[in-house]
């Protein structure tokens, strides 16, 4: 089976009046279509800089980064993001904000109603509609962030800590309706999270990447049956094995910032 994304040598230098700061190392992934890939690793590790490589938003230094055999060398409407800052228009209503993408593609409007009115039912927003960003708490907006990713029908989805700010409740039943969408819609995702139980409970694949520069230190297949319950043993074997894995990191972190702090 031929990957959809594939990620071939990438390597990123930022150039800082300092020293040069080398984000990741010759990173190579191949994710095929409707993979649930989950990016892990402590703060700093490069899990946003690989992510906005994908996006296109900061090309790599070196290596490529293919979608459908086409290198990326831009943003496109084939990859969505979903921040975890919540990037909604905040003078236009949740409707609006997820019709937006439609509108500047020029579709009918019937078309646009109709898709709008079916995303409001799936993300559960219908009495929200004609809130703005404001006046909505930040489960909602992540959901109608979300909506608009799904507006676009972007058959790639990438997500940034989408749930990071959002308290354990909350965040579950998020966590609930991503699967929900990822198997109904059959969507590629990408997504970025520190939460080690959250990478086990969305994931099919565990990508552990190393402190500065970021590199794949384990690449893992979550072969536990959906729902998952956090409560398991396999799930909880994995949980340490992965805890063992980022703590390395965080250490070599801790140890690099000690380092800079002595050398000063
Ligand atoms: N624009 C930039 N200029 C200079 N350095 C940068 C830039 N963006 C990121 N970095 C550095 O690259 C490294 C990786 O950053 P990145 O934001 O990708 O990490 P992260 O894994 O997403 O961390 P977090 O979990 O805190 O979001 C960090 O050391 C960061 O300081
Ligand atoms: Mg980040």
């Amino acid at each position: 089976m031929t990957a959809q994304i594939k990620v071939e040598h990438v390597s990123k230098v930022f150039k800082t009046p300092g020293d040069d700061v080398v984000a990741l190392r010759d990173i190579n992934l191949e994710i095929p279509r409707g993979q649930f890939v989950c990016l892990l690793g402590p703060s700093g590790c490069g899990k946003s800089t690989l992510l906005n490589a994908v996006a296109g938003f900061s090309l790599p230094s070196s290596g490529r980064i293919m979608v459908d055999g086409a290198t990326i060398t831009d943003t496109g409407p084939d990859r969505g993001m979903v921040f975890q800052e919540y990037a909604l228009f905040p003078w236009m209503t949740v409707a609006q904000n997820i019709a937006f993408g439609l509108k500047i593609k020029n579709a009918p409007k019937a078309q646009i109603d109709a898709k709008v009115a079916e995303l409001l039912e799936t993300l559960k927003l219908t009495e929200f509609r004609d809130r703005y960003p404001k006046d909505l708490s930040g489960g909602m907006r992540q959901r109608v962030a979300i909506a608009r990713i799904l507006a676009l029908d972007s058959p790639i989805m990438l997500m940034d800590e989408p749930f990071g700010a959002l308290d354990a409740l909350t965040r579950r039943s998020l966590q609930d309706e991503l699967l929900k969408i990822w198997e109904e819609h059959k969507k590629t995702i990408l997504f970025v999270t520190h939460s080690i139980e959250e990478s086990i409970y969305l994931a099919d694949r565990i990508i552990v990447l190393t402190y500065r520069p970021g590199t794949v230190k384990r690449d893992v297949l979550v072969d536990i049956p959906r729902p998952r319950d956090p409560s398991a043993a396999g799930f909880n074997a994995l949980k340490r094995e992965l805890a063992e894995l980022v703590m390395e990191e965080q250490q070599r972190h801790q140890q690099a910032e000690l380092r800079g702090l002595t050398t000063d």
